[in-house]
């Protein structure tokens, strides 16, 4: 079931991110943004050759993307106004700053959805799957920084009324359904 805080939808469901409907969709992408596997894969193939011609741009613009932060760029073939690009922490046993990068993550893609009127915004389950990050931590990180950025409502007159977390995976999809519930 969705819940709704500041009157922004926010809900869970299974499937592939690229057949999901709504105005931007965001990448679990690498810091060069060279397109790999898992999601990323998906949108790069769903998508077409000039998502990877714009993330080149974006490399030689400023030298790639760090972990924690996103860039945009069209979705190609794809409906979306556009994909936000955003790089999840490698997971290395948790003292490396891992959940605050991954936090971080769905913040700055948040602020680049508003900064692109976005309305709608889904998001996968970022870092867990090559970058190994465990899912039941992932999990609270994803939910907290989103529920806590459309409670303060970061973006004055926030654009976005929903924000889904399309997850690929069953288990995933049942973890987040779970926890979102203890949110509303
Ligand atoms: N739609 C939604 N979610 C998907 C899809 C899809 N089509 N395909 C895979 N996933 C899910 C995975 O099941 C996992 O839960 O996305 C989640 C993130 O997994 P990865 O895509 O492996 O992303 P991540 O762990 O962040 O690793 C990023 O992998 O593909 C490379 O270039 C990418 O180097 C980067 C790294």
């Amino acid at each position: 079931m969705p819940i709704t805080v500041n009157h922004v939808v926010i809900s869970v469901s299974q499937g592939d991110i690229t057949a999901w409907q709504g105005d931007m969709i965001v990448n679990a992408s690498n810091s060069g943004l060279y397109g790999g596997g898992g999601v990323d894969g998906a949108i790069h193939r769903a998508g077409g050759p000039r998502i990877a011609e714009e993330c080149a741009v974006i490399r030689q613009k400023q030298g790639g993307v760090l972990p924690g932060e996103a860039a945009v760029t069209s979705a190609g073939i794809m409906t979306f106004r556009g994909v936000i690009h955003t790089v999840g922490p490698i997971w290395k046993g948790g003292n490396a700053g891992e959940p605050m990068i991954l936090a971080n993550c769905y913040t700055n893609s948040l602020d680049l959805a508003c900064a692109h009127e976005a309305h709608s915004i889904a998001f996968p389950n970022i870092s867990t799957g090559i970058y190994n990050f465990p899912k039941e931590l992932a999990c609270k990180v994803a939910l907290d920084s989103v529920i806590q950025y459309v409670r303060q409502r970061r973006i004055p007159g926030l654009p976005l009324q929903r924000i889904e977390f399309v997850c690929f995976e069953r288990d995933n999809a049942d973890l987040y359904k779970a926890t979102l519930k203890t949110y509303s």
